[in-house]
């Protein structure tokens, strides 16, 4: 069996955990929408067991989990192209992360710089699941047979990882079964920063209301956001190398670029010599055109739970299609007496 013989199927998945942000939406929501083509299956997952690796409010992580499928489909991805679902409804996730934990080294969890991260100095208090996150991940993946994964950068190293569990599986089992899964890395030019902080990516967890623009912010709130974005006193450049050193400012222009479908390059075209105070308000009116329509498709779907549990549960279904006879394969396999191909 060679690599070509895998079709073409995109997978990716966002933990509901919080709320969805600008950052998630330009990032990540756009992208699964760009790759929602006809020659190509895309599966986009809501990972509530992922969550859980930290703890969750029962009644939070059930809000998240309807939250995100209901920004899923106001951004654009239909149920009806691709196949919309939460993990936990497909039982062949946890069941294939299993036998990963059995083929994935203690050596290669134990450098994962996200685990390191969120584990930090209190490793001993960390739950086991944390620790096999990427083990997870690799099982959302390859229970698919997924060839291409968008992610953001910080997810580089678990797909890697997948790759190497693929790679070791195949090899152990004397197989060809696991697709060596492309990942296609979002670029620095489309990650979103803090409003506060050019440093930082945009994030869900920082303790700042103000550095990140929320997909239920109103238009007032989005205008004030972008207003006192932190900034610097020069004008806009009218180069992209004028940007190096200027964090900030590159940000903004990016957001600009990213919401309008252009290039950096296009946008500093049009706005070089001008002055923050005359960019900010253009910026405001272009976000809250853009996402004014998701935030009350989002929360028009938010009133009508029936309707998200169905798209779930019908989403799972598909899932599970794929999934069931991959996992059986894998068991037959590895030798697990009974299990016959689906
Ligand atoms: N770890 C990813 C993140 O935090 C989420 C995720 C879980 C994922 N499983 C996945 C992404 C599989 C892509 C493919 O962003």
């Amino acid at each position: 069996m060679t690599e070509t013989q895998f079709t073409p199927r995109v997978f990716s998945g966002i933990q509901p955990s919080g709320n969805l942000h600008l950052g998630n939406y330009l990032g990540a929501l756009k992208r699964f929408v760009d790759m929602q083509q006809p020659d190509m299956e895309t599966i986009y997952c809501m990972v509530d067991l992922h969550a859980i690796t930290v703890w969750q409010d029962p009644k939070e992580l059930a809000h998240s989990t309807r939250e995100l499928c209901a920004g899923f489909i106001a951004a654009g991805l239909d149920p009806e192209k691709s196949i919309l679902f939460n993990q936990s409804q497909v039982p062949e996730h946890a069941q294939l992360a299993w036998i990963f934990n059995c083929v994935a080294r203690m050596g290669w969890m134990q450098r994962m710089t996200q685990w390191k991260d969120k584990a930090g100095k209190n490793q001993q208090n960390a739950s086991l699941g944390l620790f096999a996150y990427p083990s997870l991940m690799a099982a959302d993946i390859l229970i698919y047979h997924a060839t291409h994964v968008p992610v953001g950068d910080d997810q580089k190293q678990h797909l890697e990882l997948t790759r190497d569990i693929a790679i070791k599986f195949n090899h152990d089992y004397g197989v060809d079964f696991f697709p060596i899964t492309e990942p296609v890395i979002e670029g620095a030019a489309t990650r979103v920063m803090s409003l506060r902080d050019g440093s930082k990516k945009m994030s869900k967890s920082d303790p700042s209301d103000m550095s990140r623009i929320n997909m239920t912010d109103d238009a007032d709130t989005i205008a004030k956001k972008i207003r006192k974005a932190k900034t610097d006193p020069e004008a806009l450049p009218s180069e992209l190398d004028g940007l190096d050193e200027r964090p900030e400012a590159r940000n903004l222009v990016n957001i600009y670029a990213a919401l309008s479908d252009q290039t950096a390059e296009q946008v500093l075209t049009e706005f070089g010599g001008k002055q923050f105070g005359e960019f900010k308000p253009m910026l405001a009116e272009l976000a809250v055109s853009k996402l004014s329509p998701i935030s009350s498709e989002m929360a028009r779907l938010m009133g009508e739970e029936a309707e998200i549990d169905r798209i779930l549960a019908k989403g799972a279904e598909k899932a599970r299609a794929i999934a069931t006879p991959i996992l059986q394969q894998t068991y037959e396999i590895v030798g697990m007496v009974g299990a016959k191909q689906g």
